[in-house]
């Protein structure tokens, strides 16, 4: 996601530290005391400008949220966002997440969702696939029992490739669809801001729901 300049972008962020946290290494294992209770916990890895994760939340109070974004300027909008809905079960955190372990603790999250994750479409960069072995291995480590993966993307590559993934590491799909938007599927009413483009240019946008 390329975004223009921002002035002034780290204090512009700090205004909304009230929905943000900024050292989510330090939080691994207390993520419940910032929501103050003991309600299951799903993470976005890659949440652009928030709109999923903020329906998630207005759509599932009895449920908290924490939307991970790498890059400030694209954070700075979905906090923007966050500001206006007012929420009390969501925060937003800014990482570029390598290992998910180390923001979290073992059996800390109730499920992880993956929305339009950079392809790396060169062979040499696969590891950095959000969807890699290495990340899924991490997610099984950080997700409870019987907890869940939701991965939507228009990119038919990179959504192959995850499917190889899935199976090499015998976790069990629940759900699939290679074109949710044309079909009678169920998890297609929250969409992202890039699954509105690509459905508006009628592009198909594969998905998957599994357990790991
Ligand atoms: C293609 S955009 C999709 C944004 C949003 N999920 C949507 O569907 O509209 C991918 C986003 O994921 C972020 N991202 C990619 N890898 C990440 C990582 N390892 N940790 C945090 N954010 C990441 C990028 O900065 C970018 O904003």
């Amino acid at each position: 996601m390329r975004q223009r300049k921002v002035k002034n972008v780290e204090a512009r962020l700090a205004a909304f530290s009230e929905f943000s946290v900024v050292d989510g290494k330090k939080m691994k294992g207390n993520w419940k005391n910032i929501f103050d209770n003991d309600n299951d916990i799903y993470m976005e890895l890659g949440c652009g400008k928030g709109q999923f994760s903020l329906k998630l939340a207005e759509m599932h109070p009895d449920r908290n949220y924490i939307a991970v974004e790498g890059q400030d300027t694209v954070l700075l909008r979905a906090l923007e966002k966050a500001a206006i809905a007012q929420l009390p079960n969501i925060k937003f955190m800014q990482a570029f997440v390598q290992d998910v372990t180390e923001y979290f603790e073992e059996d800390e999250l109730a499920g992880i969702y993956l929305n339009f994750s950079d392809p790396w479409p060169k062979d040499r960069h696969a590891k950095r696939r959000l969807t890699h072995t290495k990340f899924l291995k991490g997610y099984a480590t950080v997700i409870k029992n019987s907890g869940i993966v939701e991965f939507k993307t228009d990119n038919d590559a990179l959504f192959e490739f995850s499917i190889r993934e899935i199976k090499a590491n015998d976790y069990e799909i629940l759900e699939y669809s290679r074109d949710i938007h044309n079909s009678a599927f169920p998890s297609k009413e929250i969409t992202t801001e890039y699954e509105d483009k690509f459905k508006e240019a009628n592009k198909n946008i594969n998905y998957v729901k599994f357990v790991v």
